[in-house]
């Protein structure tokens, strides 16, 4: 790869064993818990990529310290005194939003700079601000900052008309050191809400019901650093399963919780693929060209994740038959279908729907990265197509695959 673009030939077969990397989405929101507690961290299986670089450098604002060793993280938040955070990543990252939670629990005021959409939609936060308020916080808005203050949080019970996984995990985030008990209705249930509560019981916190639709928060005084081992990235893992699926291939991943994939090992079994799996491995093997999926449609967790529908969607453009995918997470999530295009598939998208013919015998060609889980993959596709591709915009893919360069290595890649 040069500079930010990956050239791959194809067509190649994915085979091999991996090891996942730590959840992208796990470590950000205990990052910003991390705030929460005096003292010494030290989280295992931390991916280092860009998004979480970029956090790094908002808690070293705030007057942390943060070192590597390998995937093991410290962040010492001993001298953590700074409430406004306006670091270099502030601005290119939605999950700075995730901060107001935590630096309004620990300091009663917090100022962030707003929070823009990004490409794959507008990314309101009114679902995070009603529940932060609920707690007694009051926000003012300006122009290009969020200003927020407390007398004191207190328990409330708040209800979320989305089960937002942010929103989720800023109210959690200020409900562990509020006074009172907070009971959070209609909350995500994505295993990143259970990794966060499961880090915030380690620091002391009182919760329970995470992994269900009401999530309960005993506030207490103080929370203490604490050591934890983030786990695996379900969709990094999802999607080198369907890149197996696509490339014909055997992989057997290790380290991956399989309760976190859903219902992604029995879709596998429906396309066609042979599916070995235990608590924390799963092995897939694929000998035939994908069967297509009728219809299938993004929804919160244990829903299919709009995480994989682009990766999803690469798989089936070369299945044996029509596919219908509808994306009712995201309003902005089908831009990889254009990419596809240039390579041969035959897609139609109207509004909230993509139909995808089939077929497709997927040829090489220059293709672009408009957003992670897309560029992620144009990758899988180009290992599927006949000839050379290449991809820009590879830092959108850095932001959430830590190595995928090395990870495709390690399954027979030859790049
Ligand atoms: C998290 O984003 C993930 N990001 C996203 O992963 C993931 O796609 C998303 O959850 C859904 O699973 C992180 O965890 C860092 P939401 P988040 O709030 O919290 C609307 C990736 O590729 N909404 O559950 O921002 C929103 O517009 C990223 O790793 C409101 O209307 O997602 C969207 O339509 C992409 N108001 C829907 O809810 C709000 O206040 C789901 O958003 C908040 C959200």
């Amino acid at each position: 790869m040069d500079g930010n673009e990956l050239k791959i030939k194809g067509p190649q077969r994915m085979q091999g064993e991996l090891l996942v990397q730590g959840s992208k989405n796990a470590a950000l929101p205990i990052l910003a818990a991390t705030l929460l507690g005096d003292g010494i961290f030290i989280l295992h299986h931390c991916p280092r990529i860009s998004d979480v670089e970029h956090m790094l450098e908002l808690l070293t604002d705030a007057g942390c310290q943060t070192y590597w060793e390998g995937h093991m993280l410290i962040v010492d938040t001993r001298n953590f005194h700074n409430h406004c955070v306006f670091g270099y990543g502030a601005g290119k990252m939605r999950s700075t939003v995730t901060l107001l939670g935590s630096i309004l629990g620990r300091m009663r005021q917090v100022e962030i700079p707003y929070p823009g959409g990004c490409t794959i939609g507008k990314r309101p936060i009114d679902l995070h601000l009603k529940g932060l308020e609920q707690l007694g916080a009051v926000f003012v808005h300006q122009e290009h900052t969020l200003k927020g203050s407390t007398e004191k949080l207190h328990g409330a019970n708040v209800y979320l008309d989305f089960p937002s996984v942010g929103a989720t995990e800023n109210v959690m985030l200020a409900a562990v050191l509020a006074e009172g008990t907070t009971t959070i209705h209609g909350v995500a249930m994505e295993p990143e809400i259970s990794a966060l509560a499961s880090f915030l019981r380690e620091m002391g916190a009182k919760i329970k019901g995470d992994g269900t639709p009401v999530i309960v928060i005993e506030g207490v005084e103080k929370l203490r650093a604490a050591e934890y081992i983030i786990p695996s990235d379900r969709i990094v893992a999802g999607t080198y399963l369907f890149g197996t699926l696509m490339t014909r291939g055997e992989v057997r991943l290790l380290h991956v919780p399989v309760a976190h994939l859903g219902g992604i090992p029995r879709m596998l079994e429906k396309m066609g693929a042979e599916v070995k799996m235990e608590k924390d491995w799963i092995c897939v093997k694929m000998e035939r060209q994908c069967r297509p999926i009728p219809y299938i449609v993004t929804a919160p967790f244990p829903g299919f994740p709009t995480d994989l529908q682009s990766v999803l969607m690469a798989a089936l453009v070369t299945a044996s038959g029509m596919s219908f995918i509808e994306e009712k997470i995201f309003e902005a999530r089908f831009q990889t279908a254009q990419e596809l295009r240039k390579m041969g598939a035959v897609i139609t998208c109207e509004e909230s729907f993509a139909l995808l013919e089939g077929n497709a015998k997927l040829c090489g060609a220059q293709v672009e990265a408009k957003e992670l889980r897309g560029g992620a993959a144009l990758i899988m596709a180009a290992l599927a197509a006949e000839g050379d591709t290449c991809i820009r915009g590879m830092e959108y893919v850095q932001r959430g695959y830590e190595d995928i360069n090395g990870d495709l290595k390690k399954l027979g890649i030859v790049l």
